[in-house]
């Protein structure tokens, strides 16, 4: 009813991992090819090779991905294109213009997944509303969303997919027959039905982003302006000893070497208690760097 479409053109499952997982089991065969930007979201790698699928990987363009290069990758062995919109760990997000552009060249036999997992932090005029062409019946369009980020659920797992009711019967084929536990759907309900907890966690979101860019800025670390609830930050070769000192000191930040950005760390916003002390550490260990 929220989204404006009907309850056969959604599916609920563990999670959006548990989603990406189905998405793959349901589609994917040995050989089929899977076309992913070469700095995301790393459990669509995961997931297909599991299924001994084949990944194509696209570069960044100016840390965002590049819709251009995913579309001229498509051949005849693609059968699925993750596009996580904003994209883990850059925080970047495609237009609805190039999304439209993009969709004006994806051929049947190829299914395209919008991972909106951080939708709701989103304040941006051009995002595309994906859930537009699920209503308008494009029959090979998916979009993820779910309660871990924003809501604030991760350890509860509950994650959904919006898709035409042809595109989710695969899906369904292969769940597990109890995806989702009813602790997990009783809170997943409520959670959905607390829109006050939803705004205060983004608003927390957005000032706690505004403290980190101004300290950032002071410390003269170079980042790439965020749409979810992270930022990307670039620390330099040293990335990774920092990181480890850093979590010596009690400080869990994300390396991104494994996405293709070795210089840099992902920083999640916490509270303003958290960024603070994010901050010193960082500011201390930046400086032993030299
Ligand atoms: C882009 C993206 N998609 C999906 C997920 C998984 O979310 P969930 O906790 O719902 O499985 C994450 C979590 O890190 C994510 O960053």
């Amino acid at each position: 009813e929220r989204l404006g479409v009907a309850p056969e053109q959604v599916t609920v499952g563990n999670g959006a991992d548990g989603i990406i997982m189905r998405t793959c089991m349901a589609y994917l065969d040995e050989g089929s090819e899977v076309i992913v930007s070469r700095s995301s979201f790393p459990v669509y790698d995961q997931f297909t090779h599991a299924m001994r699928g084949t990944l194509v990987k696209t570069p960044l363009k100016n840390y965002c991905l590049d819709l251009e290069a995913m579309a001229q990758a498509i051949g005849d062995k693609t059968r699925l294109i993750f596009v996580c919109n904003p994209n883990n760990p850059t925080g970047t997000v495609v237009t609805a213009a190039q999304v439209d552009a993009f969709m004006a060249r994806i051929p049947d036999h190829v299914l395209v997944a919008f991972d909106e997992a951080y939708y709701e932090f989103v304040d941006f005029d051009e995002y595309p509303d994906t859930l537009q062409y699920i209503r308008e019946g494009r029959p090979n369009v998916m979009t993820i969303r779910t309660l871990s980020k924003s809501y604030g659920l991760a350890g509860v797992r509950v994650g959904y997919a919006i898709a035409s009711p042809e595109i989710l019967a695969p899906l369904d084929r292969v769940k597990e027959p109890f995806a989702v536990n009813l602790l997990a759907q009783v809170a997943g309900i409520a959670a959905l039905e607390d829109d006050e907890f939803l705004n205060r966690s983004v608003a927390a979101n957005r000032a706690g982003k505004r403290f980190l860019y101004g300290e950032f800025d002071r410390l003269g670390l170079r980042y790439v302006e965020s749409q979810g609830n992270f930022v990307l930050v670039e620390i330099g070769p040293q990335a990774v000893d920092v990181q480890k000192r850093l979590l010596a000191r009690g400080v869990i930040v994300r390396p991104c070497a494994h996405y293709d950005l070795p210089d840099f760390l992902r920083i999640s916003v916490g509270s303003q208690a958290q960024n603070v002390r994010l901050i010193e550490a960082l500011k201390e260990e930046v400086a032993a760097n030299g």
